[in-house]
């Protein structure tokens, strides 16, 4: 049931982003030059957006410079589109992110999205020595014996992501990345069902090592 819900919503968010293209299409002038079957979002306004709003916690470029705010710059565009959709409408829960998605319309969070993810993500570094080991085994090859799956397979081997569905993780802040996978374990965030269900059978010490082990990873 919880599969079906998802796909569904999956298919709602499609529709909707293709109808933001449609009414794209619909204004003149700016889009001009855009070939017609496909109109850009407006970057142009998606960095005003951003330089207003987002940028003080996220850094001017996307590389937040702070631990508990994620990095945004080359994350792939639909995933943050997902992301403010849904601190909109209360399925991921963030009192803090939650005002400011709200205010957002379709269109602005496309036009945000994809000018941050145009941003070139600067590498990180992971600092955790006695963990590395135990973060890499986990990354590249879950743990057989519990049915954790490796993160590799979904992120793929260089932690990139695989566009649209699979997030970048790599060069995170390690941070950041323990607090959601905790979440996700702890049944606080509720908007992935893979997710909640890898993160369910890690204990602190792995979230730990693999989170520093994304840090580090290029
Ligand atoms: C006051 C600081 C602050 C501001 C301003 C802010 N954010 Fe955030 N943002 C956060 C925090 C904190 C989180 C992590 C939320 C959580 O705990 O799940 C976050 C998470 C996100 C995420 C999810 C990233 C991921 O990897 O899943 C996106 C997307 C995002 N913000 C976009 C934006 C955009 C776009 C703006 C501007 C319109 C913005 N944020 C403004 C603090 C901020
Ligand atoms: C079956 C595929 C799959 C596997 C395996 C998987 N993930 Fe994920 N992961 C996802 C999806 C899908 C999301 C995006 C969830 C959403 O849309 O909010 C995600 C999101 C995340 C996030 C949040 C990213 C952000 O910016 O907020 C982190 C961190 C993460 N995964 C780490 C891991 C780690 C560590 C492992 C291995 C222990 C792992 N994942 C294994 C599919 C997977």
């Amino acid at each position: 049931m919880k599969l079906i819900a998802h796909l569904l919503f999956a298919a709602v968010a499609a529709a909707s982003s293709s109808f933001a293209f449609a009414a794209d299409a619909a204004a003149p002038a700016a889009h001009a030059a855009a070939p017609a079957a496909k109109v850009k979002p407006d970057l142009t306004k998606g960095e005003a957006t951003y330089a207003a709003v987002c940028a003080a916690c996220h850094g001017a470029d996307g590389n937040s410079g702070t631990p508990a705010y994620p990095k945004l710059a080359q994350q792939h565009p639909e995933y943050l589109v997902k992301q403010l959709q849904e601190f909109k409408s209360d399925k991921r829960a963030s009192p803090i992110m939650k005002g400011f998605a709200s205010v957002l319309s379709d269109e602005d969070m496309r036009n945000v999205a994809y000018w941050v993810a145009a941003k070139k993500a600067k590498p990180g570094t992971a600092t955790e020595k006695s963990l590395v080991l135990l973060g890499e085994k986990i990354y590249r090859g879950g743990i057989a014996d519990r049915q954790i799956a490796a993160c590799a397979g979904c992120h793929s081997p260089n932690g990139a992501g695989i566009p649209s569905q699979f997030p970048r993780v790599s060069g995170q802040h390690a941070d950041y990345a323990v607090a959601q996978l905790t979440a996700f374990r702890d049944g606080v965030r509720k908007n992935s069902v893979q997710m909640s269900q890898v993160a369910a059978k890690l204990n602190d010490r792995e979230i730990k090592a693999v989170a520093d082990y994304i840090a580090g990873l290029r």
